[in-house]
């Protein structure tokens, strides 16, 4: 032999789409290839950037010694066969641009994004990223039909980040020893939940005063204003594509993780008809489970006043949503 052949193997490798190459999109396909975790098949409007992002992205292959490739495309048909499908893809608020000018943008971007993935990966499960999370995971289910166990939205697990980094910055913990639960929507009325959060098995109500945690709830809840504050153009994404990341890989691995996620309610927490931040197991199924934490009266009334405001937000997208 006096060339190199390689046979072909046919082997069937794991795809992940993920709609959207901006901030989140690009470094969430980042993680995907570089941990080993799928193929990745990224998509956006925009003609160039997604091809360009993944050919830096095979350029830093033989560097950081990964296996799985990205490829970068324009049209859904190049994302034909993915297990999973993740939207990122939306349009930022402009100067003068309403609530519900944006609502109505995204809904339409998200809308689309959802029915011509699946048309392509008709048993992906779908996970969405772009905002508002709730309201825009519900419209993805309802645009596609697909079991609502298919269909989740990521934004607990972010938030429940948040404010592990927040703990661990007050007591010099390590965060991975932190343990934390953030339910109800990806808004300024999410609910962190002290009383379930310990560091190594230690509630965080006997480690810090009541003050104290109450000021590291509120930090979490303006969590991502506080980076946007920050970074001046665009919101966070190193964190929240993690955050995409882990969810990704408990359902391809089949890994079970108990994760909070924006699921459908269909009479748990004594909500209805809603996609909500609650703790989720995730795995080759989509939510294999929902778990139902007891909440104290109080707990329960601001998981249903989030809950109320994502619920008007719902009503305002699916009108805005052209059918196609
Ligand atoms: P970005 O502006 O950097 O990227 C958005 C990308 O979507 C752009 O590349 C744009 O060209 C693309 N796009 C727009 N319309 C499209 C269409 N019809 N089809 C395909 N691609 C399209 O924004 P970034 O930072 O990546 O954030 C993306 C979304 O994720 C935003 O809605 C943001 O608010 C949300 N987000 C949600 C988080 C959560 O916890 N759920 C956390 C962080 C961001
Ligand atoms: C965040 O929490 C913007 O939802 C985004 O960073």
């Amino acid at each position: 032999m006096n060339s190199l052949e390689y046979s072909p193997i046919a082997c069937q490798s794991l795809q992940v789409t993920v709609v959207g190459a901006g901030n989140v999109g690009r470094t969430l396909a980042q993680r995907l290839v570089q941990k080993n975790v799928a193929n990745v098949v990224l998509l956006d409007i925009v003609p160039g950037l997604p091809q360009g992002i993944a050919l830096d992205l095979m350029s830093a292959q033989s560097v950081e010694e990964y296996d799985n490739k990205i490829v970068g495309t324009n049209e859904y048909e190049a994302t034909a066969g993915s297990d999973v499908v993740v939207i990122t893809a939306g349009l930022p608020r402009k100067p003068g641009m309403s609530r519900d000018d944006l609502l109505g943008k995204n809904a339409n971007i998200v809308a689309q994004a959802a029915r011509e993935a699946l048309r392509y990966s008709p048993t992906a499960i779908l996970i969405v990223v772009t905002n508002p999370l709730d309201v825009m995971t519900y419209l993805a289910w309802k645009v596609t039909g697909l079991p609502p166990q298919r269909v989740i939205g990521m934004a607990g697990v972010l938030d429940s980040a948040r404010l592990k980094a927040f703990i661990a910055m007050k007591l010099g913990a390590c965060p991975s020893d932190i343990n934390t639960l953030v339910l109800g929507g990806h808004g300024d009325l999410m609910l962190p939940l002290p009383r379930y959060c310990t560091v190594s098995g230690v509630p965080i109500t006997e480690l810090m005063p009541s003050q104290t945690i109450a000021e590291l709830v509120e930090r979490t809840r303006n969590g991502g204003a506080e980076i946007a504050a920050l970074l001046q153009t665009g919101t966070a994404y190193y964190a929240p594509a993690s955050s995409a990341g882990v969810m990704v890989e408990s359902i391809l691995r089949n890994q079970s993780r108990i994760l909070p996620a924006a699921t459908y309610l269909d009479g748990m927490y004594g909500l209805k008809d809603i996609f909500l931040g609650v703790p989720c197991r995730l795995g080759c199924r989509g939510v294999e489970d929902i778990l139902e934490v007891q909440l104290t009266p109080e707990e329960k009334d601001a998981l249903h006043l989030s809950a109320e405001a994502v619920r008007r937000n719902i009503d305002v997208a699916l009108a805005m949503v052209k059918d196609s």
